[in-house]
């Protein structure tokens, strides 16, 4: 992993309430730990991008040098900054269109929208909106989907890096079952994509993503060369969509005749592996959940653009069983919301409907610590452990009457981070910082 290039900022500090998780607090009975850490009143120092030191007041403030600045915030909350693990940045501006479902939204407005990408300059100014959005919602890393043009991956990196921020994209490749204007083909796509690993990978904090955008619009060829890309680039992520429409399932069935199931498609291809992303799963078995957990390939869960795109309900309990990786996404333009507080309220929803009790302290987990690990990025991002990139949130519990009254009322972190869960949204989120920088701060209203 290359150094963020943030090379020189003075060491400082801010002292608040501290909530982060060594892992999932779900599986804390294996090994007796909590897996959830609070300081409520705790501290955090930062310095050249990076955590210096973390924990208690009281206990860590003596140990820092005489005269480090310490900002004050008492009254908020602290966590890790947000990581979003499927999100379209080309949908900025088609987001909440109607459609009555995937395949008929794909045509009438995304496809359309996606040409816009043609236009550097139009790339330019959405990805801008687009990460002052995630940053304004506390969202600090996500996985990205670029569109088929290369100079809109350019576009998109351009601006986080100038930003210093984590990100994952890659163009998408589909060479099939699309406008003829969204077109690329087997050898492009391969091309193309090499050269933005080459050009982006690793630089700053910049990760590359091999993006096929789902099966149904990738010829045998292409998928062919993806899983050659994927096996000679092994620490480039790979993210598609899988199993989300029981249409598109069925379409995948007619276009791959011969597979056992639309996830064995990507099996074939060599596109199950760690750092493998796939957005969606709804519809798999069994077979392919175990699949997914014993290639360490990681679910990304879109509860706002399910319910938005009447996709179905992602089945908790069964991913649980089969211990595949779980994690929680946006998919905006499918998705209603950049707000991952906002997808934490819906993503309890999905559950409860199933009967599984998905609790605050483990969706906050899985959008922080949970994503890091997934990912393959543990230890850099998704906490606040000394040695991270310092990317974290500051939550005010009063942002809003609402919130200011249940929150003087909780009873426990549980309850706390329940109520940010489901009554927050980006006016909780007072400040974001990324590598040790504010990059948002709400204005007052
Ligand atoms: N499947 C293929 N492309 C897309 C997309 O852009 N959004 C969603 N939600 N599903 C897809
Ligand atoms: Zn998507």
């Amino acid at each position: 992993m290359s150094t963020t290039n943030t090379t020189t900022q003075a060491l400082r500090a801010v002292r608040a309430q501290l909530v982060y998780f060594t892992h999932d607090p779900a599986r804390a009975y294996l090994d007796g730990t909590p897996g959830t850490v609070h300081h409520t009143d705790g501290i955090v120092a930062f310095e050249n991008g990076r955590i210096t030191a973390v924990g208690d007041y009281a206990k860590v403030a003596p140990t820092l040098p005489a005269g480090t600045p310490i900002e004050d915030l008492r009254n908020k909350v602290v966590t890790p900054g947000f990581i979003d693990t499927h999100i379209h940045y080309p949908q900025t501006d088609m987001i909440a269109s109607p459609a009555p479902g995937l395949l008929p939204w794909l045509e009438k407005y995304t496809f359309p929208t996606e040409r816009r990408f043609e236009n550097p300059e139009y790339a330019a100014d959405v990805a801008q909106f687009f990460l002052d959005e995630l940053l304004r919602g506390g969202t600090t890393s996500a996985l990205v989907y670029c569109t088929v043009h290369p100079g809109s991956a350019d576009a998109f990196f351009k601006e986080s890096d100038s930003r210093n921020l984590r990100m994952i994209a890659g163009k998408v490749m589909m060479d099939r079952n699309c406008p003829e204007f969204l077109r690329d083909t087997a050898e492009t796509g391969a091309r193309d994509s090499e050269a933005l690993i080459q050009r982006w990978h690793n630089k700053g904090r910049q990760l590359y993503a091999l993006t096929p955008r789902f099966a149904p619009t990738s010829t045998e060829a292409q998928l062919g060369v993806c899983g050659e890309l994927a096996e000679q680039y092994q620490d480039v992520f790979i993210q598609s969509h899988v199993a989300e429409n029981t249409d598109e399932v069925e379409w995948v069935r007619s276009l791959f005749p011969g597979h056992r199931s639309y996830l064995d498609v990507y099996d074939h291809y060599k596109l199950l592996r760690k750092r493998a992303v796939y957005g969606h799963c709804i519809w798999l078995d069994e077979h392919d959940r175990r699949r997914m957990f014993e290639t360490g390939t990681v679910a990304a869960h879109c509860p706002t653009s399910n319910q938005f795109l009447g996709s179905g309900l992602f089945d908790f309990a069964a991913a649980e069983a089969t211990r595949m990786p779980v994690t929680l996404a946006t998919d905006v333009g499918g998705g209603s919301t950049f707000s991952m507080l906002q997808t934490m309220n819906e993503a309890h929803k999905v559950a409860r409907l199933s009967g599984y009790h998905l609790s605050a302290e483990r969706m906050f987990y899985l959008a922080t610590e949970g994503a890091a690990h997934a990912l393959d990025l543990h230890g850099t991002i998704g906490t606040l452990a000394v040695g991270a990139e310092a990317d974290f949130v500051v939550l005010d519990p009063k942002a809003t009457s609402l919130l200011a009254r249940r929150t003087a009322l909780a009873e426990s972190l549980e309850e706390l981070l329940f109520a940010f869960a489901m009554l927050g949204d980006d006016r909780a989120i007072a400040t974001t910082y990324a590598a040790g920088k504010p990059v948002h701060r709400r204005q007052a209203a």
